[in-house]
């Protein structure tokens, strides 16, 4: 199949569609003697423990999570305790709870049910305190399992067809999806899950990174089969999603090494595991193929088109960078998605503002130019955000406006269009993320699905950590996706809903 047949993108969004009769009509239930185990586990491997006692970096969230990347040093070299901190928190477990279906291990970052289908390898050459090799990281004890031996930072810049960031980097990690994790609960809707997991997991991954004054990028542009190859998945149940490259080396160009197949054992997640083939066919048809069409891909340059300004913009009004100065790890062991808003609460214009202003400043990203530049645009539902009134709004990011697009109480929309739940009618704020597919997917082919899914995680993350450095609360959300295009339409004709997040304060604030 063929990135550019992007048919298959959109039989894949319009078949993963929510709407209000395909929920009443999916005869799905969650069968939980077969729930997956929620870590991969090498049963006889060489694992190297991380440091559990790592310094903080003592930056305030606030300013780790929309400083541009550092500019590369001669040379930036993780340490051990830089790894280990940046690998706990965007993947570590956080908290343990029990459930009447066992043990939940919360991790770092929000994940779609909990279920922590995203796992993290790391291709390294030598650090200070660990060897070169190819690792899988581990949550479950905090550690690295060695895969492979040895320095495959080439395989992988070659891979990345020579991008200077893979092929400068000191480590490079990679986030893989496991289909059935996620599957078990949400089905084919899972490949959406994907890009929004791990763009939550990324989210904290470039706060930290930028926090340790490492240098780190998303890259979506690699030929997947050599990824996958490295990392020896089984791609009918886990493929490769991106490359994080981290830290800056002068030296380059070892010679690729040959990679032969492992066939490591791996501890089976469930009794037995459901394929859905539709989800194969999208990864296939966004797959890159060769170095060559990497290079073509990462050329492009999004023509983003600006809707006309519509009513009197509200200018928003941020806080200075670098408050409140709670740090980025305080703020990521504090962060846990909130399971009841109180309805009676308001948040200030300045508090809004802050989120959106940090959350918009620009990934850095291998598929969007230069720096700011966003596939998603941003729809509010305001309910109750003090100095404005309550309505649907467009969020103009080049002026830092919102502009109103109909005023009114709009609480018991946010209740139906957030899949008829609580928590969108009872936040403060909802926003709505909405793509326009068809110029995107023109441009990018299918791999340009993958990049607005995560992207839209990835901004979601940054929400999720600037609500919580603020002492307030947010939870991601699942929607009816035409209900939210007509809602915000005629503004939003002929855009997609991608992504949704409310935030608010919660009803019961837990002991902190
Ligand atoms: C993209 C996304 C969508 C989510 N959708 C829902 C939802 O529809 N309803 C809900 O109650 N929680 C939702 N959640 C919250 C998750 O259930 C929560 O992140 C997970 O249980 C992990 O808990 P934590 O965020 O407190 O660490 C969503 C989270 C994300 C990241």
């Amino acid at each position: 199949m063929n990135n550019r047949d992007i048919h298959a993108a959109w039989k894949y969004h319009d078949g993963t569609k929510h709407s209000y009769w395909s929920i009443r009509n999916n005869p799905h239930f969650l069968d939980w003697a077969n729930r997956p185990l929620p870590f991969k586990i090498y049963p006889q491997i060489e694992s190297v423990s991380l440091p559990r006692d790592v310094s903080q970096t003592g930056v305030a969230a606030l300013s780790a999570i929309s400083e541009p990347a550092p500019t590369p040093r001669a040379d930036s070299l993780p340490g051990l305790q830089d790894l280990a901190r940046i690998l706990y928190f965007s993947a570590g477990v956080t908290r343990q709870r029990t459930y009447p279906g066992g043990e939940i291990y919360f991790r770092a970052a929000a994940c779609t049910g909990a279920l922590y289908e995203i796992e993290l390898y790391v291709v390294t050459g030598d650090l200070p305190g660990l060897d070169a090799g190819v690792y899988h990281f581990n949550p479950a004890n905090v550690s690295l399992g060695l895969l492979r031996k040895g320095d495959f930072r080439n395989n992988l810049a070659q891979a990345a067809a020579m991008g200077p960031a893979v092929a400068h980097a000191s480590a490079t990690i990679i986030c893989t999806g496991t289909y059935w994790r996620n599957a078990w609960k949400y089905q084919a809707r899972t490949y959406r899950h994907f890009g929004w997991d791990s763009g939550t997991l990324l989210a904290n991954m470039l706060a930290v990174s930028a926090a340790s004054g490492l240098r780190a990028e998303i890259v979506l542009g690699f030929v997947d089969s050599e990824v996958n190859r490295l990392l020896d998945l089984n791609t009918r149940r886990e493929v490769s999603l991106c490359l994080v490259p981290i830290g800056h080396t002068s030296e380059s160009s070892l010679e690729p090494k040959e990679i032969p197949a492992l066939g490591l054992e791996t501890i089976p997640l469930s009794e037995r595991e459901v394929e859905y083939p539709t989800m194969h066919e999208m990864h296939d048809a966004s797959s890159l193929e060769s170095e060559e069409e990497v290079r073509r891909w990462r050329g492009k340059k999004p023509i983003l088109l600006s809707s006309a300004p519509v009513g009197e913009p509200v200018r928003l009004t941020p806080l200075p960078d670098d408050e409140p100065k709670d740090t980025i790890e305080q703020v990521i062991l504090r962060r846990g998605s909130t399971r009841t808003f109180d309805r009676t609460a308001s948040i200030t214009l300045a508090q809004l503002s802050t989120i959106l202003d940090r959350a918009t400043r620009g990934l850095p990203v291998d598929f969007l130019e230069p720096l700011g530049t966003q596939f998603n645009d941003l729809y509010l539902i305001v309910h109750s955000v003090q100095g404005i009134k309550p309505g649907a709004y467009f969020f103009r990011r080049e002026g830092n406006t919102l502009e109103l697009l109909k005023e009114g109480e709009f609480r018991s929309e946010a209740y139906h269009l957030g899949l008829e739940q609580e928590l969108p009618a009872d936040a403060c704020v909802t926003i709505f993320f909405l793509a326009d597919l068809n110029r995107i997917l023109e441009l990018h082919g299918n791999r340009g699905y993958r990049a607005i899914q995560l992207e839209a995680g990835a901004i979601g993350g940054r929400m999720y950590l600037a609500a919580y450095a603020q002492h307030l609360g947010a939870t991601g959300l699942t929607f009816f996706d035409d209900d939210v295009t007509d809602f915000f339409s005629p503004h939003a004709k002929g855009k997609n809903a991608i992504f949704l997040l409310a935030i608010g304060k919660p009803l019961k604030r837990k002991p902190q």
